[in-house]
């Protein structure tokens, strides 16, 4: 029987989180912690998740990438998943977007693509798919799907790695992620664990940084847009550690975004706070691109401040955050806040692990920034083509 196993990282944000929802500039990088899917053809045809049955309202994220890339009204059979990892559930480390990006790449890769036969230059066209730079959209998908229906000897089905594609993964993850936070969310995670690496999100394109896409997505209140980056890690970054604390408080993240949303209806003027995030953010990012690890160290604090000042620290954060400070260049509370996880930048992996652990937090360690996505195993891959 067939299968495929695919694989995404977690992410850690250094930099931004919540104003990036609003436009502001962020930075998070991909960590050694990651999630593996595995798909094969269900033995009993019907729908299973780790040997049980698919619960799809309880997994809405699985739920929307069936819609979107595995359409029963086209006939595609039910599937056999298997989930597995080292990424906390709802502590702040992408565990969502990691599980989505991994699924995403897995059911390409199990029913392939179709391409346009080669044109003048030699380029071969998507059919099918989803990406930032398409704008068709007909006729068995409401987003960026589309299918134009060509006779069979003017396209070509493609199998194998060469069908999956980043940009479409995160594109569909940062969508079904939206869907799950009620609408509001930024394509931070999405992009950050589909890359890899340390993905750099901004209001305006950077210079002397990879420029990967722009993102666009309608809110209730305004559309936004964002432009996303990639950046090698620079050349010291094996100098520092990233230690996460865990608090072992689940805080879905949609809760607090919906949190953050409240206050600033409440109280417009409070979109001064966000926008001081977007500056430390902005200061960050230049810390980072120098390789100036003390300065990224003490204006990922400063952001702690303002993360507090909106109200989306906790107690227990910011006691894990206190015992981490004296061993390491900079502490904050990374993703969503109000419990999850807090990170610290340090030279000394042990010594601020051994303080976190101490004062009742899990730790993990990892490197600034991990590979993204990898198709890791698989056979007989095509179960299922769009006919
Ligand atoms: C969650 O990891 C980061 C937030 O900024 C939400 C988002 O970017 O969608 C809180």
């Amino acid at each position: 029987m067939g299968f495929v196993t695919a694989s995404a990282p977690g992410k850690c944000i250094l930099f931004g989180e919540h104003a990036v929802v609003y436009g502001h500039p962020a930075v998070a990088v991909a960590i050694d912690q990651r999630i593996s899917v595995k798909i094969q053809p269900s033995p009993n045809n019907l729908w299973l998740l780790d040997g049980s049955s698919l619960n799809m309202n309880r997994n809405p994220h699985i739920k929307g990438l069936i819609e979107k890339l595995w359409p029963e009204q086209f006939g595609a059979p039910p599937l056999s998943i298997h989930i597995e990892g080292n990424i906390p559930r709802a502590s702040g480390l992408g565990s969502s977007a990691a599980l989505s990006v991994a699924t995403a790449a897995a059911l390409r890769m199990a029913r392939g693509r179709w391409v346009s036969k080669t044109d003048d230059t030699q380029q071969q066209h998507w059919l099918e798919g989803f990406g930032s730079t398409i704008t068709k959209s007909e006729p068995y998908d409401n987003s960026h799907g589309f299918f134009a229906p060509e006779s069979p000897a003017e396209r070509y089905h493609i199998t194998g790695k060469s069908s999956v594609d980043y940009d479409e993964c995160a594109i569909l993850a940062h969508s079904v992620e939206a869907a799950a936070q009620q609408g509001i969310a930024s394509p931070m995670d999405s992009s950050t664990c589909s890359r890899g690496g340390i993905v750099i999100i901004s209001d305006v394109i950077e210079q002397g940084i990879d420029y990967l896409y722009q993102r666009t997505l309608a809110m209730k209140d305004a559309t936004r847009h964002w432009h996303i980056h990639e950046m090698a890690p620079p050349t010291n970054s094996d100098e520092v550690y990233l230690v996460i604390g865990s608090t072992g408080i689940h805080a879905p993240t949609g809760k607090q975004v919906a949190k953050v949303a409240d206050m600033l209806q409440q109280d417009p003027s409070r979109m001064k706070e966000i926008d001081t995030i977007g500056q430390i953010a902005r200061r960050g990012i230049k810390a980072l691109r120098e390789g100036d690890f003390a300065a990224v160290g003490r204006t990922m604090t400063e952001n702690q401040l303002m993360l507090s000042s909106i109200g989306v620290s906790s107690p227990e954060l910011d006691n894990l955050i206190r015992v981490a400070s004296p061993s390491s260049l900079g502490a904050k509370l990374t993703g969503a806040g109000g419990g999850g996880c807090m990170v610290a930048l340090t030279r000394n992996p042990k010594e601020t692990s051994n303080a976190i652990e101490l004062a009742g937090g899990r730790t993990l360690i990892s490197r600034l920034g991990s590979s993204g996505l990898s198709i890791d195993e698989s056979q007989n891959t095509t179960f299922w083509t769009k006919p």
